[in-house]
């Protein structure tokens, strides 16, 4: 039986709601697997208390905490520091309480979705050629500067709402091209990755309608959906000679860099990982 000694290492996630998290699973198969003396708790946080949860993360002595819906942005503006990605993304998801008792932001969202890519796709090159990437929420805002500072020189991006779109090129430069999202099927023409970063062709949402036919045989398709692991998307690209790429690697990996700092571990991502998740989805 696994047990906690006093000088247990505390981290955790903070969300609201917080109860249909998997981070608490996946940290804890990383915890047993290395026989850790620490603890990842589902800290369910209202917005209006992410402040004083945040400023009580060193006094209870909490190592780090992830945050998730709905806190990301707001807590990129409490913490003492914050990375220049994060900055670049306005929005962290991984909080470090450093030597000095101060919060150390960052977002790791980009970092997940990039390992992935290259284990799951290894051929896969930034100067392939222009990546599609639809959806301008917070994980899109994540990718798009992710696949920026990788090196790919064109980034078409198409969102339902145009605003999104055009704010979002605002923000990254001249490498997005805004495109119709009526036109997101041309805008595959010569492309070598589309990613879906929309909530479409999730459990309960509509599939994403979008026709495949231009896309370059050799192309990747990254759906960071993971429930259902395999979307309408991945089916259809899988089907055309694709590589598919699911989004629960991007899940399993982005939780690396918090799991490292807070408990002193490096840990890996295995299929027998991927499986102990998958089965709670
Ligand atoms: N694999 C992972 O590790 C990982 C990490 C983060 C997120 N995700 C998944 O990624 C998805 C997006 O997450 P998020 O945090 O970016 O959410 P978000 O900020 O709420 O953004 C949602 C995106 O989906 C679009 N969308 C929603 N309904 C649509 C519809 N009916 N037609 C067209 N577009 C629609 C939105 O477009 P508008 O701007 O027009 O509303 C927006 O671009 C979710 O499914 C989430 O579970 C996965």
């Amino acid at each position: 039986m696994r047990t906690l000694s006093g000088r247990a290492r505390l981290a955790g996630v903070i969300g609201w709601p917080i109860a249909h998290s998997r981070s608490p699973r996946l940290h804890g198969f990383w915890l047993a697997q290395h026989d850790i003396d620490g603890a990842y708790l589902p800290l369910a946080v209202r917005p209006e208390n992410l402040a004083a949860a945040l400023k009580a993360l060193p006094i209870l002595g909490f190592g780090g905490v992830n945050v998730t819906l709905p806190h990301k942005s707001a807590a990129l503006g409490l913490v003492d520091r914050a990375s220049a990605e994060a900055r670049r993304i306005g929005a962290i998801n991984t909080v470090v309480v450093g030597a000095d008792g101060l919060l150390e932001g960052s977002n790791t969202d980009g970092y997940g979705f990039l390992e992935h890519l290259k284990s799951a796709a290894p051929d896969w090159r930034p100067e392939d050629g222009p990546a599609v990437l639809l959806g301008a929420g917070g994980a899109a805002r994540a990718i798009a500067v992710a696949l920026l500072e990788a090196g790919v020189a064109e980034l078409r991006l198409a969102n339902r709402t145009a605003r999104r779109t055009a704010e979002l090129a605002a923000a990254l430069g001249p490498a997005i091209k805004p495109v119709a999202w009526a036109a997101r099927s041309d805008a595959l023409d010569g492309a070598s990755l589309l990613v879906n970063s929309t909530t479409l062709g999730m459990a309960g949402q509509p599939p994403l309608e979008i026709g495949l036919l231009r896309l370059p045989r050799q192309a990747v398709v990254y759906d960071i959906v993971y429930v259902p692991l395999e979307t309408p998307l991945l089916a259809a690209a899988r089907a055309r000679g694709h590589t598919p790429v699911d989004g629960l690697g991007m899940l399993l990996h982005q939780a690396l860099p918090g799991f490292a700092a807070w408990f002193g571990v490096t840990p890996e991502v295995t299929p027998e990982l991927r499986e102990f998740v998958l089965a709670a989805i």
